[in-house]
């Protein structure tokens, strides 16, 4: 929610801190902005000293219309600047609530990731002394506090400034008084500083930085950096230096662009097997016994410490998506773990005082790790006295750090704002904790178990055959586009799908979409079932096959036309569906991972058929860092 960078070197500014923005566009989009210290030849038209050496640059839209009055202002110069893209939570998307903020006597500018909670109190306050505030934004009390407190000491203002601040923030500021010099302060919201020769960077995560530096240093809650082109200072919450260790990014520059794909989407859609295999492959150990029979466990080296037997109930917690690879995760624990598993969104849990302690453990699950609700929920499960969990993709973010054990999803970077291989990945982990914590419980067979494994180990291949589905799957969103409303059904697994596919289809299509178990459709929603509905019937949880056919011959009834999903080898689903897709066979605990695959398809060729723009779905951000 909201991307923030900064640049200061050698270089010019302008083209760095727009590219940055071009970059972290998918956490917000609605503006953009940029503010630099501009050269000492810039002067007003009569060669006095400009009021201010800081100038700004905003657009409402995307950062492309930023980049077009940028290119319209070849004066536009400096080598040391912040920008932002936004997210609206405070005011309207337009160019005055647009970041950069400048504070009312124009030495600062700031740009801010997050929301300041007590920014009413502060505004009136500094109103009070006749500052004026020109934004609707929660932003400018920021700028214009540190302004008032500034008596000749940029970061012992900033120190004062942010300690008035609650909320979450991530900022970078400058001054037209330091030249050359950003500071950067965080608390809850995510910031990272890239750090490069004669060059230093900020940003709110890694895909703005990796192609100019893949060496970061983490900025932790309570900390203040001071970023000039030969130095990054961090300092505690009471200005004490500290020493930060810079940690080394492997990604690379591919996986932050789009390699030849027209979307985002469409790229980590097909990165599915890649991400899939880095990571499973990793976590199964195979030994050759004396016998020569091999033997297959699962070995998580990140959760060592982890004792299964304490806990005498599961708590899964997520938002969105990560919650629908939490249910999924409930059938697969509770199943091979015999142990009591719940599923709820964060945003709930946060506030419902759930009965949980020592003896709970508490399954966090965030592809970006800087989820707010889901961060609140864990601290609220934390200070219950469960112990946390977290499965997570983006390393060192805020959630990983906080959980008392972390199992990385190795997805690679996930851009779109519609999460696929996200999904996948989460699910693929919750599957091999599931099997690992069965073993430490000794609630499986070695036969499941070894079983269990060796089908994980297929799941790549069989993502990348059923991404073999390609074409046929855009031949039915080609079909099936205009339906206005849209019902995905199935059941236990299946119904855990359905949660994910409607999701999928909604947020990059617009189009209304519901899930439902299938068997409760006949208690309400088949009263919308008419002719010409398109009902997406899941049907790979073999269990329950027959049920959900008998859920497809009432839809039927009713009119409705009925897109299926089943296994391959599964004849008897083309008596009962208009169209069938069918992806290859797993276990039916592992279904989830491969039978979401034609189900992005679907949303991804509905949402282009409909003009839609898929990585920037309207009203939607990436990382959603607000409550
Ligand atoms: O980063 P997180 O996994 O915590 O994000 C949770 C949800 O915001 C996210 O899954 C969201 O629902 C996606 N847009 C779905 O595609």
């Amino acid at each position: 929610m909201c991307g923030i960078t900064g640049y200061t070197g050698i270089n010019q500014a302008g083209p760095i801190l727009l590219e940055g923005l071009r970059r972290l566009e998918y956490r917000g989009y609605d503006s953009a902005g940029i503010a630099i210290q501009s050269e000492k030849s810039a002067e007003t038209e009569n060669g006095s000293a400009p009021a201010s050496s800081i100038k700004m640059l905003k657009a409402t839209g995307k950062v492309s219309h930023l980049v077009e009055k940028f290119e319209a202002e070849p004066d536009f110069k400096g080598v040391c600047g912040i920008g932002h893209t936004r997210w609206a939570t405070h005011g309207i998307p337009s160019d005055t609530n647009a970041h950069p903020h400048l504070s009312a006597d124009g030495k600062f500018a700031v740009v801010h990731n997050g929301i300041i909670e007590n920014f009413a109190e502060i505004r009136a306050e500094l109103q009070k002394y006749g500052i004026e505030f020109k934004s609707e934004t929660d932003t400018e009390v920021i700028v214009q506090l540190l302004a008032y407190n500034y008596k000749g000491n940029f970061k012992k203002a900033l120190m004062k400034t942010i300690a008035r601040l609650t909320g979450s923030y991530a900022i970078g500021v400058i001054s037209d008084e330091y030249p050359g010099t950003i500071f950067a302060a965080k608390q809850a919201s995510p910031l990272i500083i890239g750090v490069g020769i004669g060059e230093n960077y900020f940003a709110s995560d890694i895909t703005a930085l990796v192609s100019n530096t893949k060496n970061v240093i983490d900025l932790d809650d309570g900390e203040v950096a001071e970023i000039t082109p030969d130095e990054v200072k961090v300092f505690d919450h009471t200005g004490k230096e500290i020493d930060k260790e810079i940690r080394h990014i492997n990604w690379d520059i591919a996986s932050a662009e789009k390699s030849g794909y027209e979307h985002f989407m469409m790229k980590e859609i097909m990165e599915q097997p890649q991400a899939l295999k880095a990571t499973i492959e990793p976590r199964i150990k195979c030994e050759t016994l004396n016998c020569g029979d091999t033997d297959l466990s699962i070995v998580f080296d990140e959760i060592k410490g982890l004792d299964m037997k304490k806990f005498n109930r599961v708590h899964i917690t997520a938002c969105g998506s990560a919650y629908h690879a939490g249910c999924v995760g409930r059938s697969i624990i509770e199943s091979l773990c015999k142990i009591q598993v719940e599923a709820e969104v964060a945003s709930e849990l946060r506030y419902r005082d759930p009965v949980m302690d020592d003896k709970t453990l508490v399954i966090v699950i965030s592809q970006s790790g800087e989820t707010a609700d889901t961060i609140a929920a864990m601290k609220e499960c934390k200070y219950k006295g469960a112990t946390v969990l977290a499965i997570v993709n983006v390393v060192g973010s805020s959630i990983a750090k906080l959980a008392d054990h972390c199992i990385y999803t190795w997805a690679g970077p996930e851009i779109a704002v519609a999460t696929t291989k996200g999904y996948t990945t989460q699910v693929a982990v919750l599957a091999m904790f599931a099997v690992w914590a069965a073993g430490e419980l000794k609630t499986i067979s070695h036969g499941a178990y070894t079983s269990l494994i060796l089908d994980i180990m297929h799941l790549p291949e069989r993502a990348q055959r059923a991404l073999d589905l390609n074409t046929k799957v855009k031949k039915m969103a080609d079909k099936y586009y205009d339906n206005q409303s849209l019902f995905f059904i199935g059941r236990n697994m299946d119904y855990a799908v359905a949660l994910e596919g409607s999701l999928k289809l909604k947020e990059i299509s617009y189009l209304h979409s519901e899930a439902y178990a299938a068997g409760e459709l006949k208690h309400g929603t088949i009263a919308l079932i008419e002719p010409g509905r398109l009902v997406v019937a899941l049907c790979c949880y073999e269990k329950l096959f027959e049920k959900t056919v008998s859920n497809i011959q009432q839809v039927k009834a009713r009119g409705a036309e009925v897109l299926a999903v089943a296994h391959e080898g599964n004849r008897s689903i083309f008596q009962e569906a208009d169209d069938v897709l069918l992806v290859p066979q797993t276990d039916a605990l592992l279904v989830p991972v491969i039978e979401i695959i034609p189900l992005q398809l679907f949303a991804y060729y509905v949402a282009k058929k409909n003009g839609c723009d898929i990585d920037k779905p309207k009203n939607l951000a990436k990382s959603v860092t607000v409550e």
